[in-house]
């Protein structure tokens, strides 16, 4: 059974719904699946501020945290980040920078990545910060799956890099169907690749 590990960090939520959706079409598609959140690293004054995400943290906070197991024990990994200056939010930074130990040992190398995110803007660093993400990818000697246009579906979302949504200019547009599908279509595909691999 291929085993996939959805990695996410979201304060408000979209990310979070994103890695909900990709982890059911992971599991639909035949994968054991480990849905983690990384920790959240913000003070409590700064999550206080934000109405939307001190409710998220409050109903999220007992959920499963990453752990550097979690990509070691995966085939392939999702990251989800929303944007942050167009590039990867600290609290994800953070976890990636933990696992200095399982990458000098080679324990990151030889599996399929790929990525997904959110702007509040639709020109806001979608591109810009899965592409920060893939840099880590590389070091990882990991075989970035980014989705390109390897389904019609693709030229609806419109992001060959990964999966990303608008939240818009009240952060909080819904995922449509355009995401939907390419959540589910990323999440196929990274399960079928890593299956090829390990085959
Ligand atoms: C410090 C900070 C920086 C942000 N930078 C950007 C940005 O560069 N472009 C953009 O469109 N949105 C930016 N946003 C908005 C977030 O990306 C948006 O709220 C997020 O994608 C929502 O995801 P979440 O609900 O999973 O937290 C920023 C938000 C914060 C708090």
């Amino acid at each position: 059974m291929t085993k996939l590990a959805v990695i996410y960090y979201s304060s408000t939520g979209t990310v979070h719904a994103m890695a909900t959706r990709l982890a059911e079409a992971g599991e639909k598609a035949g994968a054991e699946v480990r849905l983690r959140q990384v920790a959240e690293l913000a003070p409590p004054e700064a999550i206080a501020s934000n109405a939307a995400w001190s409710q998220h943290f409050d109903e999220t906070k007992n959920e499963p945290k990453a752990a550097a197991d979690d990509v070691v024990w995966a085939d392939a990994v999702l990251f989800g980040t929303p944007t942050r200056y167009g590039n990867v939010a600290s609290q994800l930074k953070q976890f990636l920078d933990t696992l200095g130990p399982q990458w000098s040992q080679g324990q990151l190398a030889d599996k399929v990545y790929a990525g997904f995110t959110s702007t509040m803007t639709a020109h806001g660093g979608q591109e810009s910060t899965l592409l920060a993400l893939y840099n880590t990818i590389h070091h990882f000697g990991g075989l970035v799956a980014a989705p390109g246009y390897t389904d019609p579906l693709k030229f609806a979302d419109g992001n060959p890099y990964g999966v990303s949504h608008v939240t818009g200019g009240s952060n909080d547009a819904p995922l449509t169907d355009v995401q939907l599908n390419a959540l589910d279509h990323m999440a196929q595909r990274v399960v079928r690749l890593a299956g090829k691999l390990s085959a």
